[in-house]
């Protein structure tokens, strides 16, 4: 079976590291390699749980690479109060013992995606590493087979009224990555609150009990967040970083359309907003294909299946 190769970056994160799980739990992907960045958490944290993620999983064989340690001009704002202090609140894992890689993120990723030309990205934290990238070698974003992100909405933030973490976090490299011409998949928060890990999923995953699920249960199990008044009425905690993956394994469970996004650098008041024309009102080229809607039980069933896989 021909396997899609992903390189993914993150900032693990309780969602990041669902996200992680889930793609290792998928033979369609082969995962040249993961990337930190420093985000959720700072950096220190966010590398060492991606190698603590890849000891738990068996997949000490994955490179890890330690990236920027904070945005490009801003200084970091983390989301330590959702992920806590260690990015990984409700999983507890010894500290890791496989080696970081020497080589600086930055360059793994101009030098993986100047190799070939079939790869896609995944990024999932602030887009500092990847903006970094493009800015060193603007090439690669032709070379990049797409670039499949979680960031931004297109209506409504999770920072501020208007802003998404991940965007907010580093506007200036998310602005960057929007104007690189590289071909863009965003999945944003209008996507990704219709999807969330609940009681059931919850109950699911303590019947399968396999590592991954029981790490999940770990992660969500945290019933004060179920805040249904932030999600359309539904009952649970999105599980954002996930539905990279997911679009990866199954995009015709999701739905959205080519459109312009511009990313908001200078005003106070919207800081990070992604401004997306989705009704083609100044008519800009579109720039990215935007994710709005999820078939969630398609996309819960299958995130379940494959977290549950011994
Ligand atoms: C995004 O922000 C982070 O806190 C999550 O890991 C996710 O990538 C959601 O806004
Ligand atoms: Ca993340």
């Amino acid at each position: 079976m021909p396997r899609t190769p992903i390189l993914i970056d993150c900032d693990p994160g309780q969602d990041d590291a669902v996200m992680l799980m889930l793609a290792m739990n998928a033979p369609e992907l082969e995962i040249l390699g993961i990337t930190a960045v420093g985000g959720n958490v700072p950096l220190a944290w966010t590398e060492a749980n991606a190698r603590r993620i890849c000891e738990l999983m068996g997949r000490r064989d994955l490179p890890v690479f330690a990236g920027c340690d904070r945005p490009l001009v801003r200084p970091l704002v983390t989301a330590a109060h959702v992920h806590g202090e260690d990015g990984l609140m409700g999983l507890t894992l010894p500290a890791p013992t496989m080696v970081l890689q020497r080589q600086h993120a930055v360059d793994f990723i101009v030098e993986t995606l100047r190799a070939r030309d079939d790869v896609v990205l995944c990024p999932v934290g602030p887009l500092t590493n990847i903006a970094m990238a493009l800015t060193k070698a603007p090439d690669i974003a032709r070379r990049v087979r797409r670039i499949v992100l979680m960031g931004g909405a297109i209506h409504g933030g999770n920072v501020t009224p208007v802003a998404e973490y991940n965007i907010y976090a580093d506007p200036d490299a998310a602005a960057v990555v929007f104007a690189s011409g590289a071909p863009i998949v965003m999945i944003g928060l209008d996507c990704t609150h219709q999807a969330l890990i609940g009681p059931d999923q919850i109950a699911a995953l303590k019947r399968a009990g396999t590592t991954a699920a029981k790490a999940t249960v770990a992660l969500f199990d945290f019933p004060e967040r179920w805040r249904p008044h932030l999600y359309g009425g539904r009952v649970g905690f999105p599980v954002h970083d996930a539905c990279v993956v997911g679009w990866l394994l199954d995009p015709q469970a999701f739905a959205g359309r080519d459109c312009r996004v511009d990313v908001e650098t200078a005003s106070e008041l919207t800081l990070g907003q992604t401004v997306v024309d989705w009704h083609g009102k100044h008519g800009g080229a579109p720039n990215a294909q935007v994710i709005r809607d999820v078939d969630a039980p398609r996309f819960l069933d299958e995130l379940l299946r494959r977290l549950s896989r011994p």
